[in-house]
């Protein structure tokens, strides 16, 4: 039997356990499943370097060369972008994906007053990328993965705009988003791609991913739906 409190300091007691729980239940729920892209009223925190997630660091991992046109997925407010577009020359291209026009309009705006030319805006979802098969000598995300809801169809979609022998790189960090690197080789070998090199802690890495290329094990199998009968 439940013992309900009947003087006014126990109910005010029971009603301020109730409402704890309540915003606690909640707070975990918005941790655990919430998917909303970064909200860009926060911008200034993403100009801000993560450490082991450093530019030097996604230079060795993806090697930008002058000429190529690589695609970022989820520039924020360029951290990256700004970096990454000068190494591309006049004859590369940076094409920049994002979800929220202000992010885009913001690494546009910074983009001209560095007097920096090739970067191509595009407002798009990950999920379905506004590109030809093949059109990608390179691509990364930086933080951002972990945050589309579905990493796997992503990374299917990356690996098809990507030419063959093309590199994808994903910088992750610790937050609630996170996708830890063993789940990160589980949905790039669903996507048909190959973790190739993992560095830094597994609470702040890149890794660089290819296309599988081995005949007959270019893609995963789909999983066989189980017999009904
Ligand atoms: C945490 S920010 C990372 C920004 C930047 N890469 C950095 O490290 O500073 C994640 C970015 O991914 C974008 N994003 C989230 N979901 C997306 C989706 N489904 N398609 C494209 N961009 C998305 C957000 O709008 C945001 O710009």
């Amino acid at each position: 039997m439940i013992n309900v409190p009947t003087s006014p300091t126990s109910r005010r007691a029971l009603r301020r356990t109730a409402i704890g729980g309540s915003v606690a239940a909640a707070v975990a729920a918005w941790w655990a499943f919430d998917t909303a892209p970064y909200p860009y009223a926060q911008h200034r925190l993403l100009d801000l370097p993560l450490p082991f997630l450093t530019l030097r660091r996604l230079d060795v991992m993806l090697g930008p060369r002058p000429g190529e046109r690589l695609l970022e997925i989820g520039p924020g407010t360029g951290l990256q972008s700004l970096h990454v577009a000068p190494q591309l020359g006049s004859e590369g291209r940076l094409d920049i994906v994002d979800i929220q026009q202000p992010m885009l309009d913001h690494v546009m705006r910074r983009a001209d007053e560095r007097s920096i030319g090739n970067i191509v805006p595009a407002l798009a979802d990950a999920h379905r990328l506004p590109y030809s098969d093949a059109s990608f000598d390179a691509a990364y995300l930086v933080t951002a993965l972990g945050e589309i809801p579905e990493p796997t169809q992503t990374l299917s979609e990356l690996r098809r705009v990507l030419k063959p022998g093309g590199r994808l790189v994903v910088g992750e960090f610790f937050d609630r988003h996170q996708i830890r690197p063993a789940h990160l080789i589980a949905h790039a070998d669903s996507a048909g791609l190959a973790v190739r090199k993992l560095i830094g802690p597994p609470f702040a890495y890149y890794a660089l991913l290819q296309p599988r290329t081995i005949p007959g094990i270019e893609r995963r199998p789909a999983a066989v739906p189980a017999d009904p009968s």
